[in-house]
């Protein structure tokens, strides 16, 4: 019960989502692992996506971890239901999470998904949010260069606009009343999309879904961390550890973290 959850990205857009269960659940200790130094996973094939986020659950599992949250949903996409299968946790997903979210707030049932490529040809948003709501219009929308702008570090300029702007083109003459970040890291750019597409237009994520969702297990389970000491946190990425920090510690604004350099 005192174990961590595991968070697991191919970088550090999951943080968007671990940033929701801290603050959901303070109590609870979260080991993080960003797999910076083979992001993008957008562009991969499904089986390099699979082995990747496979490595992350194993690395995870040796930590002893209580749950794992695959807070990626190109990997949540491809992997979700095998590690589900195999793993000795319970294993959550962010699409299921991201749908809802969207469904509860639509007024029209016309919806835009933003996500990495591989999300998009997966077709597991249209999915997720048919079996939701049967008549929603849906619109997908990859958008291939915010990834690494995020990762970049350097996502606040007016270059950041004007890249985002750039991207959501293609919805210039559709009609929507919602858009879902369906990629972790486009929370990160939620000021620059919501500029692009206007005020009238709710832009969700699917983190804080997805942080009610652990707390619903964990307490099932009656799991939930019952430790006294506040929780020490520990990142890995398996890229470079101070551009990871200086987005992480902007990001989560907890002060200094604990990060490690992990291989794969
Ligand atoms: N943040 C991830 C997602 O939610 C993946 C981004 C990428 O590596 O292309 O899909």
């Amino acid at each position: 019960m005192n174990a961590p959850i595991g968070v697991i990205d191919s970088g550090v857009g999951g943080l968007t989502v671990a940033k929701a269960i801290m603050e959901l659940l303070p109590n609870e200790t979260i080991y993080y692992i960003g797999d910076t130094a083979r992001c993008p996973y957008g562009p991969r094939t499904i089986q390099e996506v699979r082995n990747f986020t496979w490595q992350m659950a194993k690395a995870l599992e040796k930590m002893n971890i209580k749950l794992l949250v695959i807070a990626c949903n190109t990997a949540t996409a491809v992997a979700l239901e095998s590690l589900q299968k195999h793993m000795p946790f319970p294993v959550i997903g962010v699409i299921n999470a991201g749908a809802r979210a969207a469904v509860k707030s639509t007024k029209r049932n016309e919806i835009v998904v933003l996500a990495t490529e591989g999300t998009i040809k997966s077709g597991a948003y249209e999915e997720a949010l048919h079996s939701l709501a049967t008549k929603a219009k849906v619109i997908p929308l990859a958008c291939p260069t915010f990834v690494p702008l995020v990762e970049s570090g350097e996502y606040e300029g007016q270059f950041s606009y004007d890249l985002v702007a750039n991207g959501l083109n293609p919805l210039e003459n559709e009609r929507f009343d919602t858009v879902i970040l369906g990629c972790t890291h486009y929370p990160i750019l939620q000021k620059q999309i919501e500029a692009a597409v206007g005020s009238e237009v709710k832009v969700l994520s699917s983190a804080e879904e997805t942080a009610k969702d652990v707390e619903a297990i964990l307490s099932y389970n009656n799991q939930l961390r019952t430790d006294k000491e506040s929780p020490k946190h520990i990142f890995h990425a398996s890229g470079s550890v101070p551009i990871f920090r200086s987005i992480a510690e902007r990001w989560l604004d907890q002060g200094e973290l604990t990060i490690r350099r992990i291989s794969f």
